[in-house]
């Protein structure tokens, strides 16, 4: 058995041998895109480098970057998905040498001295080539001259890589899979099937191209360069033929100490398997999140609404297999353990850590049982409904209302995916599109958030707020221009009396920084300018260059409010009408929020 540690050592013990530069992870939250919410791939914060900007360790770099991937979140609970994951990666910076790279990965994968695959169970695959880009002949046959049998060209659904959000840097792969000895499922068997005889383990991206803008064609870069991934977990598995991520290392310990103190035990159900199995990973998830340098407390909006999504899920999976949640401090413990040593900030913010789950999990769990019984209560409606129509021979549909969701969500916090997750147990569906109108018809009603954006953080709509809020984009665009565009909003409290900004900068500002950004927002005060809106669609406002943390999913259109050509936000208002009704700003407060957040607390007079 090789554990995730010793692959982790033979990482970099490798590469270093080739002259790799070591580099440290990370923060898990992007530091210039406010386009994604967590750090996907180890190759996310280089994206100015393979652009072709100068890395100071050098063109060839190496390192462990921890991920948040929150697209599979449904799946986790099976036997390989994660939202957290820890992915070694490699890369060559403003060079492709395609040979060399290919001959790395064959080495490490085989040599006794590293991951000793046996060379005839590994299978590679290869870009089959298409209108944007050329069959990959040139890696099939480094791939064929080291000895590889099973080499197969796949197209672009399979061998092309590139973010998320399709912008960035991008390029065809070739892609390195275990064969299990499995039979082959059909004639056409390979990698591309996930029939479970290959299992992936590496993928070396070639990135020759490039897409500057959404919806831009795919242009080749100037100067190409290769990025290599490979999913730890996923590789401890695969290699040692074990069945779960669940099964190994700090999971495992997870899972081992869960089932210490649940009434319920593991292999009880399937459901009880699944519980175990999201309480284990959701929590290393928040630990990161909210350990992180840069990290954020569970809220409404962006990365915070995630984390709270995290939290609430793992909250209702203990109530399904009887674990009290008091457990959960002791399964951060267990991560911090095992991953403070290459993470400082997730040890040195460990209790910070705690105390933020420990709130968040207070909160929701007064309402859990409450939310349960109206649940029940709904279905139970339905279930009346339906007997009583299918007397008079009409049908009714398992679907759960938007108005029922959005009550659920609104008075017992249940987020509109727990919902919808728990009405799939029992066979129901929920009205999605319903949910949004009802949270928008809320949103217009409240007027206190954006429309579709939960940003905002006004306590009322009166003109003294709607004034401090103006002031609010004013300072975050001081803040921006003082610090760089890597300055976000990390949350935001106003009231008639004053407002308060959280914002990640990670130092206590000086008295000059202060002065500064004072004069800022009285200059822009005393210019006059008007406050202006538009409403657009959320991929309208990105490429304005609006900023903005926000989640698409609650809302078609946003507003985007203009100050000038001093600020653009995303964000549901309302504002002053004109910079002059602010009068004059006055800064009387600045102080530590969080770990690498400041706060300023501010009035106008
Ligand atoms: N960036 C590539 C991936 O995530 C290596 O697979």
């Amino acid at each position: 058995m090789i554990s995730d540690v010793e692959i982790k050592n033979k990482w970099f013990e490798f590469f270093e041998s080739k002259g790799f530069k070591r580099i440290d992870s990370y923060s898990i939250i992007p530091e210039n895109d406010p386009t994604v919410l967590f750090t996907t791939a180890g190759m996310h914060p280089l994206v100015p480098y393979l652009l072709g900007e100068t890395h100071p360790k050098g063109n060839k770099i190496c390192n462990i970057q921890r991920c948040i991937r929150t697209t599979d979140i449904e799946d986790v609970g099976d036997d390989s998905h994660l939202t957290f994951f820890e992915m070694l990666g490699n890369w060559f910076l403003g060079e492709c040498d395609k040979e060399k790279m290919i001959e790395y990965s064959y080495e490490f994968l085989t040599s006794p001295k590293y991951l000793g695959i046996d060379k005839k169970r590994l299978a590679t695959t290869v870009f089959a080539g298409d209108e944007l880009a050329p069959r990959d002949t040139f890696s099939y046959d480094v791939w064929k001259k080291c000895g590889i049998e099973n080499v197969y060209f796949l197209d672009k659904k399979h061998n092309w890589w590139a973010l998320g959000g399709g912008v960035g840097p991008c390029g065809p792969d070739t892609e390195m899979f275990l064969d299990t000895g499995k039979e082959k499922c059909s004639e056409k068997c390979s990698p591309a099937c996930d029939c479970g005889k290959y299992l992936e383990i590496w993928n070396d991206v070639f990135m020759q191209y490039v897409v500057e803008h959404e919806g831009d064609a795919v242009k080749p870069l100037k100067k190409p360069n290769i990025d290599t991934g490979m999913g730890l977990e996923r590789t401890v598995v695969v290699i040692n033929g074990l069945k779960s991520v669940y099964d190994c290392g700090v999971l495992k310990k997870a899972i081992d100490f869960i089932s210490s103190h649940a009434k319920i035990s593991y292999l009880e159900s399937e459901k009880s398997k699944r519980s175990y199995r999201i309480i284990a990973d959701h929590l290393r998830s928040a630990l990161f999140i909210l350990g992180d340098e840069r990290g954020v407390v569970p809220s409404n909006v962006g990365q915070g609404y995630i984390l709270r999504r995290l939290i609430r899920r793992a909250v209702n999976c203990a109530r399904n297999i009887d674990l009290d949640t008091k457990y959960f401090n002791d399964i951060i413990d267990i991560y911090v353990d095992r991953h403070g040593e290459d993470y400082a900030d997730i040890k040195r913010n460990r209790e910070f850590v705690k105390v933020e789950l420990d709130k968040e999990v207070e909160k929701f769990s007064k309402a859990l049982e409450e939310g349960h019984k109206e649940f029940d209560k709904v279905i139970r409606g339905i279930e009346k409904h339906k007997e009583f129509a299918s007397k008079n021979g009409e049908v009714v549909e398992n679907v759960i209302s938007g108005k029922a969701c959005f009550r659920l969500y609104d008075t017992f916090g249940f987020p509109f995916e727990l919902t919808k997750e728990l009405a799939k147990e029992i066979g129901y569906d929920v009205d999605e599109e319903g949910y949004k109108k009802a949270f928008m018809e809320h949103q217009e009603k409240s007027r206190s958030a954006s429309a579709g954006t939960f940003k905002g953080g006004l306590a009322d709509i009166s003109d003294a707020s709607a004034h401090l809020h103006t002031a609010t984009h004013l300072l975050m665009a001081g803040l921006r221009k003082m610090f760089g565009n890597g300055v976000m909003q990390k949350g935001s409290n106003i009231t008639p009396e004053r407002m308060r900004l959280d914002f990640n900068v990670d130092h206590k500002l000086t008295p000059e920084e202060i002065k500064t950004l004072e004069d800022f927002v009285n200059d822009a005060i005393k210019k006059e300018i008007p406050v202006t809106y538009e409403e657009m669609t959320l991929e309208e406002a990105k490429k304005s260059g609006a900023v903005g943390v926000f989640e698409s999913k609650y809302g078609e259109k946003v507003k985007v409010y203009t100050i000038g050509n001093i600020s653009k936000e995303i964000c549901g208002g309302p504002h002053a009408k004109n910079t002059k009704d602010l009068h004059h700003f006055k800064i009387v407060k600045e102080e530590s929020s969080s770990a690498g957040i400041r706060r300023i607390k501010a009035i106008l007079d």
